[in-house]
């Protein structure tokens, strides 16, 4: 079982923002923004289960981080009106701490498991009976005494969120009855997400100021509340509580986010690929090696949004660079100007 790590030397601000960060997590379907065709489709699944009286398909949901994967799985948990049990992949270490889990649960409960794809490959293969007939399958003791135990499992619902869905065992997908992938969020969206933000945190802010911040936020909605946070702390040392949108610019400047949500990780990796690659295409680990990042940093992160704005293409030799992200970076593919980059 995981829970926050809280550490007692936090500076105040931060235990603040934890609590922020807690009290703007929607916990209604009715609060939770966008993802519009997702909703909808999880929204019936839930109220046929309801009026069955059944419990609720097992639900798997995958996409980049931030974009409201935990905090669907909550809102679920919370209109099947059912307890939810918090644990992560790799926290499930053995069978038997599975079988503890799922014992203790009643009919119709959640289990919520983050980062799916990193449970151990012996807890993945005792779960495909659990998932699919509500029974356990322990061995105990070793060797020739061993004694298979079958135990009787509550049905419950299971609800895995994972990054990256290409992990996880085509058996193991093949489980779940619910898979869905959260997609980058509409402007718009993201707009009101941070007006609802804004209003919980009680911010005065200036309608274009949450309009520029909207487009500044990698169209996910994590983003949108940090940088949120740290224009109202700008606000508050440097104006009069109200946030505007000279501030907005201020603060995302410090924090080097230009003008359309790329930061400075986005802007090294691309320079990378045209300083050491001509722009591509290469691999993936190749561009993980020069530009020292991690490979899965790349992939999970960077990337999807990269690609997703028309920066990055994936084409089968590797990641091309592409000439909007040139423009962008007001960078010309001729010889000379990439030899200024060396
Ligand atoms: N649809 C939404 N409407 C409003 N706020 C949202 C929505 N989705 C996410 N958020 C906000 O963004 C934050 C991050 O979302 P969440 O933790 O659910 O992302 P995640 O997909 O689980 O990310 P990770 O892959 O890193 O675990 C939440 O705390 C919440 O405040
Ligand atoms: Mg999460």
């Amino acid at each position: 079982m995981i829970e926050r790590k809280t550490d007692t030397n936090k500076k105040d601000e931060e235990k603040v923002d934890i609590k922020f960060e807690e009290t703007l997590r929607p916990r209604k379907f009715s609060e939770y923004i966008g993802q519009k065709q997702v909703k909808k489709s999880v929204d019936l699944a839930i109220r046929a289960a309801k009026n069955r009286k059944e419990s609720l398909d097992h639900v798997l949901l995958y996409g980049p981080p931030g974009l409201g994967k935990t905090t669907l799985a909550n809102v679920i948990a919370n209109e099947m009106k059912r307890a939810v049990k918090v644990t992560s992949g790799p926290a499930i270490e053995r069978a038997g701490d599975l079988a503890s889990i799922l014992t203790n649960m009643n009919d119709g409960d959640v289990l919520f498991i983050d980062e799916i794809h990193r449970l151990p490959r012996n807890v993945e293969e005792i779960l495909y009976p659990a998932m699919e007939d509500y029974v356990l399958d322990i061995m105990l003791g070793k060797g020739p005494s061993a004694q298979s135990l079958r135990l009787d499992l509550p049905k419950f619902t299971i609800i895995g969120a994972t990054t990256r869905f290409g992990a996880l065992s085509g058996p193991f997908r093949d489980r779940f009855g619910i898979i869905h992938r959260l997609n980058y969020y509409l402007v718009d969206e993201i707009e009101e997400i941070l007006k609802r933000s804004a209003r919980i945190m009680n911010l005065q802010a200036e309608k274009n100021a949450l309009a520029e911040l909207s487009k500044r936020s990698r169209l996910t909605p994590r983003i949108a509340n940090r940088l949120l946070k740290r224009v109202r702390d700008y606000a508050q040392v440097h104006g009069d509580g109200k946030i505007n949108l000279s501030q907005v610019d201020s603060s995302l400047k410090l924090l080097e986010v230009d003008e359309i949500g790329l930061d400075s990780s986005d802007r090294h990796i691309l320079l990378t690929i045209i300083k050491n690659y001509k722009g591509g295409p290469v691999g993936v680990a190749a561009i993980a090696a020069a530009a020292n990042e991690e490979r899965q940093t790349i992939e999970d992160v960077y990337e999807p949004y990269l690609i997703q704005i028309g920066f990055l293409e994936r084409t089968h030799r590797g990641r091309k660079v592409t000439e909007k992200a040139y423009k962008h970076l007001d960078i010309k593919k001729s010889k000379k100007d990439q030899q200024k980059l060396l």
